[in-house]
């Protein structure tokens, strides 16, 4: 039987893979959450903007701009839908504090009010 090609890899190389791979994954693990400074619109276009547009005009996720079902939606609908995730959105609980909650829901607010 012929042993798989990756079992004659130097393992000088497969050392600087192992490296690079943990690289990656600690800058991806800092990247992933924003800056807990971060204002609420850096904070929307970091995680929410993909889904729901640079505008707020919606894409994979409803419109949250102004004239939108969110706009006319309490605060706490808001805080809800970010924390627990509704649908096909993920929650935000362990990615987000409570604070950056609250400066996301200001953003959306600001933005809704025109
Ligand atoms: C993976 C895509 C995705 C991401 C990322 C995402 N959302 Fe959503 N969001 C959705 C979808 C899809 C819905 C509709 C869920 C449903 O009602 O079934 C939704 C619903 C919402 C709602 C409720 C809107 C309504 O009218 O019912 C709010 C508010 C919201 N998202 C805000 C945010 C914020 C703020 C972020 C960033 C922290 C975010 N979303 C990130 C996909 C996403």
């Amino acid at each position: 039987m012929r042993l798989p090609r990756f079992v004659s890899i130097p393992s000088s190389t497969m050392k600087r893979l192992v490296a690079l791979t943990l690289i990656g994954v600690l800058a991806s693990a800092c990247l992933g959450r924003p800056a807990s400074e971060a204002e609420g619109e850096e904070i929307y276009l970091q995680l929410c903007s993909n889904c729901h547009g640079v505008q707020l005009q919606g894409g994979l996720g409803p419109a949250l701009g102004p004239g939108s079902n969110a706009a006319v939606q309490p605060d706490e609908f808001l805080r809800l839908a970010i924390t627990d995730g509704r649908g096909r959105m993920p929650s935000f609980s362990s990615t987000l504090t409570e604070d950056q909650v609250g400066r996301l829901v200001s953003y959306l607010r600001r933005e809704q009010a025109g």
